[in-house]
């Protein structure tokens, strides 16, 4: 198969390009290809002719996003526009990342692929509308929904929380935020599974098992053994410009019908903490 990778400069575009094997795999960051611009993308997709076109590009700082809504719309809703079209007119398949952010974390259970959208901050409302744009224009286009994404190629929890052990004796950490802890790794085969598998619609892809973010903190310094404090703190006290869902806790359930499985989260933070000082 030939692929071509939209945002394979970032934290999860690093993981997929190091993990995509025997198939004829190509990568573009925004130096090659801005996906706002049309005749960039047209231009890419034509010339490189993929069966799979991954969209992994977008605006992911979701406190920037609520400060520049413009941008944000431009490459997480119009850019991804582009990409679909393009995509449709090459007759090329399509799997676009998205987010458990297109939820409003009202739910008292794990969020199921039907479930309704409602985001509730900038970056959620503008990949909310991606996913209904691009099904518009292509019916079977892949849907891989992620969260709480980590790994040793990018700016993520993990990394924040190490780098403030080894400065400070405590750090405060919210503790009314669940969600799904996701090594990148881990998720760049599950998207190559799920291309060579034909998947479509809606997927949940993350690892196994949910947390708070004081939880995923407490085991991240206890497998790193660093000497730190972390203490449980509440959204209220750590103001953000973007709202957070409280629950964005994804169902596992329709990436088991497609026969995938994904380990625990906590078995992937060995690897993450070894990958880790391997790219320091
Ligand atoms: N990080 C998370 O916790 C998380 C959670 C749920 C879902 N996701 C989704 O997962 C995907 C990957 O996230 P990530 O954390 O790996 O992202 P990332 O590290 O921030 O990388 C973003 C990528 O998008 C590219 N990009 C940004 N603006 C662009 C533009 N105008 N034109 C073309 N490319 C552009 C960047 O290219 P350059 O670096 O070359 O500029 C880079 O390759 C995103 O779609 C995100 O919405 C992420």
């Amino acid at each position: 198969m030939r692929i071509l990778i939209f945002g394979a400069t970032g934290m999860l575009g690093k993981a997929l390009m190091s993990r995509w094997k025997d198939d004829e795999v190509a990568g573009l960051g925004s130096a090659q290809a801005d996906i706002r611009v049309a005749e960039q993308v047209e231009s890419a997709i034509h010339k490189s002719r993929p069966d799979w076109t991954v969209l992994l590009a977008a605006y992911t700082d979701v406190d920037g996003c609520e400060l520049n809504p413009t941008l944000a719309a431009a490459v997480n809703a119009q850019g991804a526009l582009n990409v679909a079209r393009a995509a449709a007119s090459a007759g090329s398949r399509l799997i676009f990342v998205s987010t458990d952010y297109v939820f409003d974390g009202k739910k008292n259970s794990a969020y199921e692929i039907g479930d309704e959208r409602d985001p509730i901050n900038v970056y959620g409302r503008t990949k909310a509308e991606a996913e209904e744009k691009i099904t518009s224009i292509l019916a079977d286009c892949c849907i891989v929904r992620t969260s709480w994404l980590f790994g040793p190629d990018g700016k993520c929890f993990p990394d924040t929380i190490l780098k403030l052990a080894a400065t400070r004796p405590e750090i405060d950490v919210v503790n009314d935020q669940r969600g799904c802890p996701t090594y990148t790794f881990d998720l760049a085969d599950a998207i190559v599974k799920l291309c060579r598998k034909e998947g479509r619609g809606i997927v949940h892809c993350t690892n196994r098992g949910d947390c708070s973010w004081f939880d995923f903190a407490t085991e991240i310094v206890r497998l790193a053994g660093a000497h730190v404090l972390v203490r449980p703190t509440t959204s209220e006290k750590f103001v953000r410009p973007a709202e957070r869902p409280k629950n964005s806790v994804l169902s596992s359930a329709s990436l088991t019908e497609h026969g995938i499985e994904m380990r625990p989260w906590q078995e992937t933070l060995p690897d993450y903490l070894r990958e880790r000082t391997q790219a320091a």
